[in-house]
């Protein structure tokens, strides 16, 4: 079955909240048009909550075997709709298809995990000083989950958030970005297919969220916020969910340095720079956004990648040869050329790229001549767009690495091990990739510090969000 199959397409707006009015979708490979979806707003809003509220009194209820059965079933007709599920991503927004199946597989492995995950959520009983009492400290599920996920990963950030919900018992609502609605709905689909109730995961999508987002954070019942976005917007989420006192998970802005180190074996250095940088066009929260690398084998390292950036194939996402797709849309394109401009205007030098394609294509870039005023310099670019820096020593390579008020990720090449764990250890950063430009993977804790935001995706860490401690204490004395 291909992503644009009709039954297929028919199955998945079938599996959104309706809306008497829809908006269109159209392809950034070529502006063609996808297909439109509902454009919710607060009626439909209330009316998904409402539901969600009684899934979630049902849903609690499951024991965590019966939760777990579905999620297994629910992650076997994920794997076995890879082709489609990777295909309708690139079409959506136009990642490399090799990618999109990676993220498939990536975005599957969430779900997997937390299905087995269920059955380990187990509390703890504490010693009293008194005979006649019993202390336990059991987990609960939380609640309503509201998740606001990003266009970047439209399949990975919703199951990095909802699987760990579910499995925890949780009910859950997702605003999927406006640029990548189909392939949450995609998810809730096949979520169906598996036995899930549909009120336990409902997919509201909306053009404009701010009329959604005011209703489910004004109400008391959605007691999880889950969102992955730019700090502007978080900061905004962290401030409107004050006031019902929601417990907030937030994966927010990044800008990663990668510093490499003069003991480095440049091509495998090169390598994972490259893999780090420009996967998904470089339109990742955890891709470097400053490679500085050490002044004894600057030259070199500038020179083969530069070489390597100049020889990435660009083209249609859907060609399995292509590295490069088109940016997700006309702001994202922009941002890159406003960037760009700004580094010229400020004295930047091009090795390689500079000049935006036909459409939403961008050509590879890599940039020296970098000034710490410049804006990509403080700002994700969110493109392919490489600035190489220089740093003299360790010391100092820590410093300006540090120098950030976000830190989300953070990247080191070294064959020192000493330098390798001191460097790690000292970087303020939530993830730390040491010579591995791709960390991220189910298991591990994804998040960040500072400005990137709070809470953890991923990992035993991940379903904690989503769990109530309440501690119980029996008095024995009849
Ligand atoms: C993201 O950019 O939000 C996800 C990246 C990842 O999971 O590695």
């Amino acid at each position: 079955m291909t992503a644009l199959d009709p039954t297929f397409l028919d199955r998945i707006h079938g599996a959104g909240v309706a809306a008497p009015v829809r908006f269109p979708l159209t392809s950034p490979i070529d502006g063609r048009s996808l297909a439109s979806v509902a454009d919710c707003g607060e009626t439909e809003a209330r009316a998904t909550l409402d539901l969600a509220t009684g899934g979630f009194e049902r849903w609690k209820r499951t024991t965590a075997y019966e939760r777990a059965a579905v999620m297994k079933r629910w992650h076997a007709l994920t794997v076995a709709h890879e082709a489609a599920l990777a295909e309708l991503m690139t079409l959506e927004m136009g990642k490399p298809i090799t990618e999109s199946i990676g993220e498939v597989k990536y975005g599957a492995a969430f779900v997997e995990w937390y299905a087995e995950e269920a059955k380990r959520i187990a509390g703890e009983t504490i010693e009293s000083q008194f005979g006649h009492k019993r202390l336990l400290a059991i987990k609960q599920a939380t609640g309503v989950v509201y998740a606001i996920t990003p266009w970047n990963f439209p399949i990975a950030t919703v199951t990095r958030k909802i699987a760990p919900a579910l499995a925890a018992g949780c009910a859950v609502i997702v605003k999927p970005a406006e640029q990548t609605p189909l392939s949450a709905l995609a998810l809730a689909t096949l979520w169906r297919d598996a036995g899930g109730p549909p009120e336990v995961f409902q997919v509201l999508t909306a053009l404009d969220p701010r009329p959604v987002s005011a209703v489910l954070l004004g109400d008391l019942r959605v007691r999880v916020l889950t969102f992955t976005g730019s700090t502007q917007v978080g900061v905004h989420l962290y401030e409107r969910s004050a006031k019902t006192m929601k417990r907030l998970a937030l994966e927010l802005g990044g800008h990663a340095p990668y510093l490499v180190f003069e003991d480095a074996p440049l091509d495998k250095a090169v390598r994972e720079v490259m893999a780090c940088k420009f996967r998904n066009g470089g339109q990742t929260c955890v891709c470097t956004n400053r490679i500085y690398v050490q002044e004894s084998i600057a030259a070199a390292f500038t020179e083969r990648l530069a070489a390597a950036v100049a020889a990435l194939k660009v083209g249609d996402p859907l060609d399995p040869a292509t590295q490069i797709g088109p940016m997700v849309d006309q702001a994202g394109l922009a941002k890159i050329r406003e960037h760009l401009d700004d580094a010229a205007a400020l004295g930047a030098t091009v090795l390689t790229g500079g000049r935006p394609l036909t459409g939403l294509y961008h050509q590879p870039t890599v940039l020296t001549g970098i000034r710490p005023e410049m804006k990509l310099m403080h700002e994700e670019t969110f493109g392919p767009v490489a600035p190489i820096l220089t740093f003299h020593d360790e010391a100092e390579a820590i410093r300006v690495a540090n120098g950030s008020p976000f830190g989300l990720a953070a990247y080191l090449w070294t064959a020192d091990l000493r330098r390798a764990f001191h460097v790690a250890e000292s970087l303020e950063f939530g993830i730390v990739g040491v010579n591995d430009g791709v960390p991220s993977t189910a298991q591990a804790p994804f998040g960040g510090v500072k400005m990137s935001g709070v809470g953890r995706e991923g990992g035993h860490w991940g379903i904690d969000e989503f769990l109530d401690l309440k501690y119980v204490s029996f008095g024995l004395q009849v």
